[in-house]
């Protein structure tokens, strides 16, 4: 076992692949499809298939033997002119059409590992979400904060159907602002420990995100209604699943408590987290840069920044995935359907 952090595997564009993606965008922003609107997303194989081989296969691999904790892309270009100053908020960042082209470089990265999906609750069900600093929104534990560190967490940990994968496209990011990333598989327990974090021992609840969104639009809304309980009444669940050698992880700390304030519990738990800590790296998504965080296998956060809201602030484009939506059936009105609500 690794007693530091692995860096991340990468994947470089070649000039070649770069000149074959660029055809393919080109002709997807000729198209004027909309890659944040689900609909797209239903016809990306199409379109995937015509991406880089090379690069389709790093994927295929990352996807089916989960080699690392993440994949970072790098390689594309970005025009910081062309995309525009980073938009105010999520609202008047999805209905600009200037970085449609790095949308649809993300939304076809993301066919290679599964589905791409969305929650009723989080910027009203888009497939390509926007994380920038939103004035106001400062010390959130969110991707629109920016003064406080957005705590390390797997995302949407709370919830059954989170996804397996969390992708983010660096549009601009002129400070360097770094994403923080720990994997499970560099951490060192005693097998004691580990077996107590494998119990359904610990509650992880809704972070806030997903229920203040819709309780400023659409307070009656059966998605915001199905988080309200499943904070008030959340299932017990283990910290760390599947083999017992190599475990996945499901953790958000700022979120958590233990059954019963079970003490034995919360020293493991906290052991884990010091541990994730102690292995933690820095993580940079630069404009034109892609990376895969294996949602089973790593937490992430990010660090504190100052926002200037001059139009030249950190702006990513994020998607998340799912192998297999079937299983989410219950929280979607149709089979077809990519939204959880
Ligand atoms: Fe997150």
């Amino acid at each position: 076992m690794a007693t530091y952090a692995e860096p991340l595997p990468r994947y470089d564009l070649s000039a070649d692949e770069v000149a074959q993606l660029e055809v393919l965008l080109a002709d997807l922003v000729r198209s004027e499809r909309d890659p944040g609107e689900m609909r797209f997303h239903d016809d990306a194989w199409e379109y995937a298939a015509r991406l880089p081989t090379g690069l389709r296969a790093a994927l295929e691999d990352f996807r089916r033997t989960d080699p690392a904790a993440g994949l970072q892309i790098f390689g594309l270009p970005v025009d910081d002119t062309v995309v525009g100053p980073t938009p105010g908020d999520w609202q008047a960042a999805a209905a600009s059409v200037r970085a449609r082209r790095e949308e649809f470089f993300l939304a076809l990265v993301s066919r290679c590992l599964g589905d791409v999906f969305g929650w009723s609750t989080l910027q009203a069900g888009r497939p390509i979400q926007n994380v920038l600093p939103i004035a106001g929104e400062e010390d959130q534990q969110s991707g629109h904060g920016s003064d406080t560190l957005l705590e390390w967490h797997t995302e949407d940990g709370f919830h059954p159907y989170r996804c397996d994968y969390l992708l983010l496209f660096g549009v601009r990011n002129h400070d360097r602002v770094p994403t923080t990333l720990s994997s499970v598989r560099d951490v060192q327990l005693p097998d004691d420990v580990r077996r107590l974090l494998a119990e359904p021992r610990f509650y992880i609840l809704p972070d806030d995100e997903h229920l203040r969104q819709l309780a400023a639009r659409d307070p009656h809304h059966p998605g915001l209604m199905r988080m309200i309980r499943m904070r008030e009444t959340p299932e017990p669940v283990a910290v760390l699943f599947g083999a017992a050698d190599s475990p996945f992880l499901r953790i958000d700390p700022f979120f958590m408590r233990c059954v019963d304030d079970d003490t034995e519990a919360e020293q493991a738990l906290k052991a884990l987290v010091t541990e994730l800590e102690r292995v933690q790296q820095d993580v940079v998504v630069g404009a034109g840069g892609l990376l895969v965080v294996d949602n089973y296998l790593a937490v992430h956060g990010r660090r504190a920044f100052t926002a200037r809201y001059d139009g030249t602030d950190r702006w990513l484009k994020k998607a998340t995935v799912t192998r297999d939506l079937r299983k989410s059936r219950d929280s979607r009105e149709t089979a077809a359907d990519r939204v959880l609500v």
